[in-house]
């Protein structure tokens, strides 16, 4: 199964009674694990959790560090854009150059990397001279 396949799977599970809106999420660790998650909601904060921010949990919960691959699928008009926080996230766990296919439910692919989904973004090197 492709890591897009596994997005697409996992997007059923969504739980999503505020915005009705699906999005699945696999990554693959540097081990070749695969995690994957579905975006979730809640009352209190409707917005939930992104996809992409449970499947990197599932991945530190299964012991993995790093991601070599990322794919993330939803119901739009274009290819799925990561909030700001998941970019964030992303960056925490990938190297820079680490590519991040977006799609649609009917096919529309977008790739890019995780440094072009966070140009400039805050890392350790600003901190050297703590
Ligand atoms: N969402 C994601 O799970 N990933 C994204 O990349 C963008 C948005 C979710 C959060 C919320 O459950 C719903 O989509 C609408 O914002």
């Amino acid at each position: 199964m492709s890591l897009i396949d596994n997005a697409r799977a996992v997007r059923e599970n969504a739980y999503v009674p505020y915005s009705k809106f699906k999005v699945g999420a696999a990554i693959r660790a540097t081990s070749g694990v695969v995690y994957v998650g579905c975006n979730v909601e809640n009352v209190a904060y409707p917005e939930g959790t992104c996809a992409e921010a449970g499947a990197i949990a599932a991945m530190v919960a299964g012991g993995d560090t790093r991601i070599a691959e990322v794919a993330v699928i939803a119901d739009c008009p274009k290819p799925i854009s990561p909030c700001g926080g998941c970019r964030q996230k992303l960056a925490e766990f990938a190297d820079g150059d680490v590519v991040v296919t977006l799609t649609t439910t009917d096919g529309i692919v977008l790739q890019t990397t995780v440094a072009d989904l966070l140009p400039g973004s805050f890392d350790a090197d600003y901190m050297s001279r703590v």
